[in-house]
C-alpha cells in the first residue's frame, strides 16, 4: 500500500524500555515540527483497548492459543483501519509500541503457529502495510524481567517462564538478521535510558528529514 507518512515500530521482549523510549522519540520529532502519533498494540482505539483487556488479563489464563492469535489480529485490524492507515495517508509519523512482528515472534515462532500463517494474517490486518523502520530494543532476559518486575506491571504473557522469554529474544534476533527489506535496526537496550535514546535518535534522524 502506498503511503506518504512514516511508520516506526518498537519491538522486543519484556523490559526493554520501549514505552519510555517511544515518548522520548515523540518529543524529539515534535520539536522538529513533525506531526507524530504514538500508539500501542494491542490497543490504541476504544475497541482495540477492550480486546487488549481480554487478551492480556492475568485472569484469562485459560485463553486458547488460537484465540490469542486472532484477538491480537482483531485489535490490529481495528487500529490500522481507524488510525494507522489514515494517519500515514495524511503524512504523519506513526510510532507504535509493538505491531506485526510481535505476532510473528510470540504467536508464529514461540507458540508455533508458523511465520507464514501469521504473516498472512498480518497482511489482512494491516492491509499489507510494513513499517518503514523497526527498532528492536534488545535486552538480556534476566535484566528485562527484573525491570518488568520492578515496574509492577506484569501481564499474562510476562508470567511465562524464562525459557519462553529466551525464545522470544532469539526469535527477534533472527528476524532482524534475516531482514530482507532492511527495515530492522537492533538497539542495545542493556544500556542506560539516555544511551538508548541517543542510539535511537542516531538512526531515526537519518531516516526522517
Ligand atoms: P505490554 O504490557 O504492552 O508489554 P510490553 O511493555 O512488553 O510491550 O503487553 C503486550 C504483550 O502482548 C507482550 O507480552 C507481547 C504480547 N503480544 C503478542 O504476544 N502478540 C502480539 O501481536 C502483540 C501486539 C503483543
Amino acid at each position: 500500500m502506498l503511503t506518504k507518512g512514516f511508520l516506526i515500530t518498537f519491538e522486543g521482549g519484556e523490559g526493554g524500555g520501549k514505552t519510555t523510549q517511544i515518548v522520548r522519540l515523540r518529543d524529539k520529532l515534535t520539536k522538529l515540527g513533525k506531526d507524530v502519533i504514538v500508539l500501542r498494540e494491542p490497543g490504541g482505539t476504544v475497541i482495540s483497548e477492550q480486546i487488549r483487556e481480554v487478551v492480556l488479563s492475568a485472569k484469562n489464563a485459560g485463553i486458547a492459543y488460537t484465540t490469542e492469535v486472532l484477538l491480537f489480529q482483531a485489535a490490529r485490524a481495528q487500529i490500522y483501519r481507524e488510525i494507522v492507515l489514515p494517519s500515514l495517508k495524511a503524512g504523519k509519523v506513526v510510532l507504535i509500541d509493538r505491531s506485526r512482528d510481535s505476532s510473528v515472534v510470540y504467536q508464529g515462532i514461540v507458540r508455533g503457529f508458523g511465520k507464514d500463517l501469521i504473516e498472512q494474517l498480518n497482511d489482512i490486518s494491516t492491509k499489507e502495510t510494513y513499517p518503514d523502520l523497526t527498532l528492536l530494543l534488545d535486552v538480556n532476559v534476566k535484566d528485562g524481567l527484573k525491570r518488568r518486575e520492578e515496574s509492577g506491571s506484569a501481564n499474562r504473557l510476562d508470567m511465562e517462564d524464562t525459557s519462553f522469554h529466551d525464545k522470544v529474544r532469539k526469535a527477534y534476533q533472527q528476524l532482524a538478521k534475516d531482514d530482507k527489506k532492511k527495515r530492522w535496526v537492533v538497539i542495545d537496550a542493556n544500556k542506560t535510558i539516555d544511551e538508548v535514546d541517543a542510539a535511537i535518535w542516531q538512526v531515526v534522524e537519518k531516516k526522517i528529514n
